[in-house]
């Protein structure tokens, strides 16, 4: 359902050849490999997830990506004296469902290098339609989450855009957000 907006939304990190890469909530990672494509073989992508189960399956998918690191771990306290420096981060389908998201939207803030991106792709609900409480049932997701009001409190420079996709499928609509650091 999701699949064809992950290119793009890898794009608006505008990662370079060596460069660092956090994907917050990775899930089973399927932004891995684009992301491990977009810094090359001397870059470096961290995925992290807490769930163990989640992590099991994204380990496969980069068995063959020696540039990608997982990391089982609770975002929300996530430091960079584990991390090191970030350049670019990337959520997608994750703040609309992980708890405590203007926790983790901190923790990540702090993560990130001067200048560097913080990318969001997911789902906001302007107003209610059926699927929305479909997708609250299915993929206990609050799709009524406005985390660039949390990053603008930050101190963001926030840039966001609807993508394509009927709100009849997704219980809201695909939004990409480009969040900059000064
Ligand atoms: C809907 S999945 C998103 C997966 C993936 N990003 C994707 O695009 O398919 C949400 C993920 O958030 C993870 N998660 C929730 N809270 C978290 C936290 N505090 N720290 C790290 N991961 C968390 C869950 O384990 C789950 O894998």
């Amino acid at each position: 359902m999701y699949r064809d907006y992950r290119p793009g939304v890898v794009a608006a990190m505008a990662l370079e050849p060596g460069g660092r890469a956090l994907d917050l909530a990775c899930g089973t990672g399927p932004n891995l490999p684009l992301l491990a494509a977009a810094v090359g073989p001397a870059g470096h992508v961290l995925g992290v997830d807490f769930s163990g189960g989640m992590l099991t399956r994204a380990r496969r998918r980069v068995a063959e990506l020696p540039q990608v690191a997982l990391l089982q771990h609770d975002a929300r306290t996530l430091t960079s004296a584990e991390v090191g420096p970030i350049d670019a981060i990337i959520s997608t389908l994750g703040l609309s469902v992980i708890p405590d998201p203007e926790a983790v939207l901190a923790a990540m803030w702090a993560l990130l290098a001067p200048g560097g991106r913080f990318v969001i792709f997911d789902v906001y609900a302007e107003r209610w339609v059926p699927a929305s409480s479909w997708i609250k049932l299915i993929a206990q997701a609050d799709l009524y989450r406005r985390p660039w009001e949390v990053l603008e409190g930050l101190g963001a420079t926030v840039e966001r855009e609807w993508l394509a996709g009927s709100p009849h499928i997704h219980g809201g609509r695909p939004y990409l957000l480009v969040a900059r650091k000064p």
